[in-house]
């Protein structure tokens, strides 16, 4: 089949739907009121559509907060219901997709079915749903403590099967709203659910305005082996945190043959690691945007989640400058398995210092680059072209300093070298991807 945009990479935008992004946030110039400013993420949204990005991406978690001195610190409180935003941003935007995260562990599929229905059908065909199994949060949900990682995913793999049942719940066409004939709907189209299994009792069919994608995308992000083969199984765009190319080729190649399995290839998803870009005209000028992040940034709270998000059984914040960490035995963690096994193998194998953890990584992980557009394309380019990724999900490093920065000075650079489109394509984010319509047969 033909898969429109192929030639050209996949640019995702990743916000936190919080305060702020990036990890420096006093640094001057710094939004830090997007949580009671919802205009601040109206503009960066027109940003990025200026930047042809396809998909702007927020991330979420419901996790408690034991204790508040804690979060004291770093923004991680509060942050937006992530659908009542992209609501907002739908009517206030006009290409670019909306990808939500809502968790399977936590939340119903008919809800959920009905959010994402509802979202695509506003926004025009933008919409999008980031599955997760949600790295932790039972205790806010009846639960003493995180559900175990084999059973979030089997409940995800039916959560989503409901989920996409419910979209195709109603066939195109259904609604006749035939003044003439009084027929408001066509019976023949519309097929109950009736879905009975280990996890939910679904009747269906969905009560939702009609989705203008066939069904929204599907984005999905774990990457243990379980994630891994969620991802395989339904994932079209897939998020990851590979640092480095070698890691990258192999992460790809392993999620296609798995997909293979179920008759997915290539063309049916969308491979994004994460990229933190500090751009400059010139290298200096590059070099001392991230030394001002690295001078804002409060490395203590940074190494703190650092080694929470990653599990590492110890805290790095307390760990000594001058000596290189030393890793013990680690126990594997029921929360981020994927984070944990990456960053712990980094470690191992490089006997970093602490510092060369806070100039490599964001505190999510993510990895780090420096340079002029040109130098950042390159790196983008080289990854797309060896087969490390499809395309990238930008982890700003600053809002909206870093947005503005990626959008005049390396777009035009990916454009240049026609990595990028130079005018949206398609009416609705499967389109703007290129990726197939799931419904259509075979
Ligand atoms: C770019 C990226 C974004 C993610 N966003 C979320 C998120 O918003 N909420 C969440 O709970 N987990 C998020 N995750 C984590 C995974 O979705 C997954 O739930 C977690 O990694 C546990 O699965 P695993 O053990 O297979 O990795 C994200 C991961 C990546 C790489």
């Amino acid at each position: 089949m033909s898969t429109p945009g192929r030639q050209h990479i996949a640019l995702g935008a990743y916000l936190t739907g919080s305060a702020t992004n990036g990890d420096a946030w006093r640094a001057p110039g710094e939004d830090i009121d997007a949580d009671i400013d919802f205009g601040r993420y109206r503009d960066y949204v027109q940003l990025l559509e200026r930047g042809r990005f396809d998909s702007v991406f927020f991330y979420d978690n419901v996790l408690p907060v034991p204790d508040p001195a804690a979060v004291a610190d770093t923004p991680a409180l509060p942050r937006w219901d992530t659908f009542t935003l992209l609501a907002a941003l739908a009517v206030t935007s006009r290409h670019i997709g909306l990808i939500g995260t809502a968790s399977t562990t936590f939340n119903e599929p008919y809800n959920i079915a009905r959010r994402v229905a509802s979202l695509d059908r506003l926004s025009g065909g933008r919409a999008g749903w980031n599955v997760v199994t949600a790295t932790g949060g039972g205790e806010n949900f009846n639960l003493a403590a995180h559900t175990d990682h084999a059973e979030r995913y089997a409940r995800a793999h039916e959560f989503v099967d409901v989920v996409t049942g419910l979209w195709d719940s109603i066939a195109p066409g259904a609604y006749l709203r035939d003044r003439e004939t009084g027929r408001w709907l066509d019976p023949a189209k519309v097929r109950p659910l009736n879905h009975q299994g280990r996890f939910y009792q679904v009747a269906g069919p969905l009560n939702a305005p009609p989705t203008v994608q066939a069904r929204p995308v599907l984005a999905q992000a774990g990457a243990s082996g379980a994630g891994k083969e969620l991802a395989a199984r339904i994932g079209e765009v897939i998020y990851t945190a590979e640092y480095d190319q070698a890691a990258g080729r192999d992460y790809r190649a392993e999620v296609l043959a798995r997909a293979a399995r179920y008759g997915r290839t290539a063309d049916h998803l969308r491979i994004l690691p994460g990229l933190a870009p500090f751009v400059g005209r010139s290298e200096a000028e590059a070099r001392e945007k991230f030394e001002t992040y690295q001078r804002y940034l409060d490395k203590d709270e940074c190494l703190r989640g650092f080694s929470s998000y990653a599990s590492l059984g110890v805290d790095l914040s307390a760990w000594p400058e001058d000596r290189p960490i030393d890793l013990g035995p680690i126990a594997e963690t029921n929360s981020h398995k994927s984070r944990q096994s990456l960053i712990v193998n980094w470690i191992r194998r490089e006997r970093p210092f602490v510092r060369d953890v806070l100039r490599r990584f964001t505190r999510g992980g993510h990895r780090i680059v420096v340079g002029t557009p040109r130098a950042i394309v390159d790196d983008i380019e080289d990854w797309f072209r060896t087969g490390a990724a499809d395309g990238f999900n930008i982890m700003f490093t600053s809002s909206p300093g870093g947005i503005r920065d990626f959008v005049d000075l390396v777009v035009p650079e990916l454009q240049r070298r026609d990595l990028l489109r130079t005018d949206y394509t398609g009416r609705t984010l499967r389109e703007n991807l290129g990726l197939p319509d799931p419904a259509a047969p075979a």
